[in-house]
């Protein structure tokens, strides 16, 4: 089968300043991996390397480059699911870990667990010589900048439909050689959050979803709508009876009818045919086209060959 790698750097309205650094952040990320899947590698480790990239840029808001939360501190969350068996692993809260997809891939595999968090998750990793490291490591001075000007704003909120607080949440779909689907989400939520927050990256069905018989997705945006309509389990559930494209787009339309969410998705079908969508202004995402090679995009309208 033709293998497929889709990577998303978040739904919001990125301003054309940030535009470049998210698109050749994405278009790496497949750069770097799609030729790996070619020669075989499984979706399940192309998706987790493909997130350990983009958790490593410090560009987006994930690992390295998170939002910091209200008291100041990076808390993170991310999941990591394998089509072939419905298995998944999350985390969630975690602190002074760079790649919690890898955490939350040996929750999956070394635990009879799907889901820690917390110091509990900690608690675990580090008996397991998971590398923890110092808060600095994820610490930008974009996002010390950013906290210290919204971190006393009474009028400050993520709840404010289509406005454009950051959203930049990555996530990665990958259909193998062997046709098997992964998916997996990394996000440090959203600005100022509540400590103890948790949005929809970590939670299956919301975040990311994968199952060999019905699709894969990633979602990113505004986690409390995203978790209410199960964004991406829906698209996945939709490719039974539309065509990608349209089944991409209703999952949008109902996360904007029913909850007045704002977002995007990335998705494959089992017969290895993408699809996005989003209703933010921006979306950065790129893919491996078979023919054009790493396409990058910055919006559904504009998918371009991407050379930089
Ligand atoms: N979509 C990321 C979050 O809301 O946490």
């Amino acid at each position: 089968m033709q293998p497929l790698l889709i990577v998303h750097g978040g739904a919001w309205n990125i301003p054309p300043k940030l535009q470049a650094a998210h698109l050749r952040g994405c278009a790496q990320a497949v750069r770097r991996v799609y030729p790996l899947l070619q020669e075989g590698l499984p979706a399940l480790d192309a998706v987790e390397q493909a997130v350990n990239i983009l958790e490593e840029d410090p560009t987006f808001d994930a690992g390295r480059g998170a939002f910091l939360n209200a008291r100041g501190e990076i808390e993170l969350d991310a999941i990591i699911m394998d089509g072939r068996t419905l298995q998944f692993g999350a985390v969630a809260a975690v602190q002074n870990i760079l790649h919690p997809v890898s955490a939350a891939r040996l929750i999956m595999e070394k635990t009879e667990h799907c889901f820690l968090v917390g110091k509990g998750a900690q608690e675990f990793l580090w008996a397991q010589g998971f590398p923890e490291v110092p808060p600095e490591t994820l610490l930008t001075e974009r996002e010390l900048a950013f906290y210290r000007q919204i971190r006393e704003d009474p009028h400050f909120t993520t709840r404010r439909p289509f406005d454009p607080s950051p959203q930049d949440t990555v996530g990665a779909v990958a259909l193998d050689r062997e046709g098997n689907l992964a998916a997996a989400t990394s996000t440090g939520g959203t600005p100022r959050k509540m400590p103890g927050r948790v949005g929809d990256s970590p939670l299956p069905g919301a975040g990311a979803w994968a199952d060999n018989q019905h699709g894969a997705a990633s979602a990113t945006g505004w986690g409390e709508a995203i978790m209410q309509v199960l964004l991406s389990r829906t698209v996945c559930d939709l490719f039974a009876t539309q065509t990608p494209r349209k089944a991409a787009r209703q999952a949008i339309e109902i996360l904007h009818t029913r909850v007045n969410g704002r977002g995007g998705l990335i998705a494959i079908t089992p017969d290895g045919e993408y699809a996005f969508h989003h209703n933010t202004r921006k979306m950065a995402f790129a893919l491996y086209h078979p023919e054009k090679g790493v396409l990058a995009g910055i919006d559904q309208e504009h998918l371009t060959r991407f050379s930089g």
